[in-house]
């Protein structure tokens, strides 16, 4: 007798589709067979049973200065993702120029503990003043962040040399860097080019940091980071120019991976023409682009050019975004989808034909635990913590700020008609979400080490 029994299901994982029970003992899964019998037996007749999706790039109460800061909690935040199907997420630390690497992940642990109610990780950035602290990145590791965050864009982006010694000093701890590629100077540029001619508007935001220079920074890095023999993982791919880069690297062996988010699957820059506020709220960067790159992006997900998809997860409210409506530069950049990424991408990548059930599971859960380095997370195996997904395939539910759960005050996704949905979600073991209605504790989630070892 187990704990739990899901029965009846039909389990998906990144390489079968079989009808089966799942048991669960303890905060692990104990067998998959069939007439398994639990102490608790969940009927999933006409569901389809998946691991808990992982999203590897979110920002929970990410200060930008001057008052803003993201709107969801690590509390609001994991508690809205556990609605969509996420059962972990990774964020971020950001040391500050007179604090240890150590103390700054200690600080961010001290906010994140208390309110979390699935688990997380968190990826250690590198900005300029981190640069003589690279001695400190084996304790990191130690202490369990195995990846580490790079930015080529805004004030506090790594100049090439720093690029360099960065990389450098991350391979030496096999960790894994994740870079958020722009060419920031030309991008710069244009932005001072648009202003001067009286283009402030939102829409010229995308129009200042077009594909091309995306796509350079990325081959910079990439070329950068083969040179060291280092992996490379690329944050929030949004155009068939980077795509390309990507793919190149691949065929060359070389260890580069690549994710895109929902921004750049379900909306285009025809989003930036609406009129006042609403016109601000797309802005997130890379930018979201046209139909046409849209439509690579998800040709390259079916072709595996892209190996996950995240959300970059980065909410700012309408008010905030406000602050940008005369100059398109003063935007705070970043968008919400920690909440539909799960179910939003089965509904238009499954039901559309663009991904088969098995690469939909690949993409959110088993390739993202893989990469960052979650032995445990992911999967559905025995010995795997049931962190479990009970979808049922025939739940439709159109998206708006009532039905989502994030703590931000518009979505970009108003009316979208999402078709398939979890019911329940369990987290080691744990019944968090329950026929759609919330069990979790504040706090319950846990600091979860990666290892960042993936090598392609
Ligand atoms: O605009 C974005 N993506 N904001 C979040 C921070 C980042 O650049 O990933
Ligand atoms: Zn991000």
């Amino acid at each position: 007798m187990f704990d739990t029994v899901i029965k009846n299901g039909t389990i998906v994982t990144a390489r079968e589709t079989f009808s089966a029970d799942l048991a669960i003992t303890g905060q692990s899964i104990a067998a998959i067979g069939t007439d398994l019998r639990g102490k608790r037996e969940i009927d999933a007749t006409g569901k389809l049973v998946t691991p808990g999706a992982v999203d590897i790039h979110v920002h929970m109460q990410m200060p930008l200065g001057d008052g803003v800061i993201s709107a969801d909690t690590f509390h609001t935040g994991t508690h809205a993702a556990a609605f969509g199907g996420t059962t972990t997420i990774v964020d971020f630390v950001d040391t500050k120029p007179d604090e240890t690497m150590l103390d700054a992940l200690a600080k961010r642990r001290a906010e994140a503990d208390p309110q979390v109610v699935i688990d997380y990780a968190l990826h250690m950035t590198i900005v300029p003043s981190d640069m003589d602290k690279l001695h400190q990145l084996p304790a990191v590791v130690a202490a369990g962040c195995g990846s580490f965050k790079l930015y080529m864009a805004y004030s506090f982006r790594l100049t090439d040399d720093q690029l360099y010694r960065a990389l450098s000093a991350i391979n030496k701890v096999n960790g894994l860097p994740v870079i958020h590629a722009e060419n920031w100077d030309i991008i710069c540029q244009l932005q001072r080019e648009a202003i001067a001619k009286g283009n402030t508007q939102p829409r010229w935001h995308p129009r200042t940091r077009p594909p091309e220079f995306e796509a350079e920074a990325t081959g910079r890095a990439i070329d950068i980071a083969a040179y060291v023999g280092t992996p490379l993982h690329i944050f929030h791919v949004s155009c068939q120019q980077v795509v390309e880069r990507i793919a190149a690297a691949r065929a060359r062996g070389l260890p580069i991976t690549g994710e895109t988010c929902p921004q750049y699957l379900f909306k285009t820059w025809d989003a930036f023409e609406a009129d006042g506020i609403a016109g601000t709220l797309p802005t997130c960067a890379p930018p979201i682009r046209d139909h046409v790159q849209q439509a690579a992006l998800w040709t390259a997900l079916s072709d595996g050019h892209l190996q996950l998809i995240t959300t970059d997860h980065c909410p700012f409210s309408r008010a905030d975004k406000a602050r940008g409506l005369d100059n398109f530069t003063r935007i705070p950049g970043g968008v919400p989808s920690i909440e539909m990424r799960f179910p939003a991408i089965y509904s238009k990548g499954v039901l559309e034909g663009y991904l088969t059930l098995n690469q939909w599971v690949d993409l959110c859960c088993t390739i993202p635990a893989k990469l960052i380095g979650l032995p445990k997370k992911g999967d559905i195996a025995v010995g795997y913590d049931a962190d479990l997904v009970i979808f049922d395939p025939t739940k439709t539910v159109t998206l708006s700020t009532e039905t989502l759960h994030e703590a931000v005050d518009w979505t970009l996704y108003d009316g979208l008609e999402v078709s398939g949905w979890p019911t329940d979600v369990l987290s080691r073991g744990e019944l968090i979400v329950a026929a759609g209605v919330a069990k979790m504790a504040a706090g319950r989630g846990r600091f979860i080490k990666t290892n960042g070892t993936f090598r392609g």
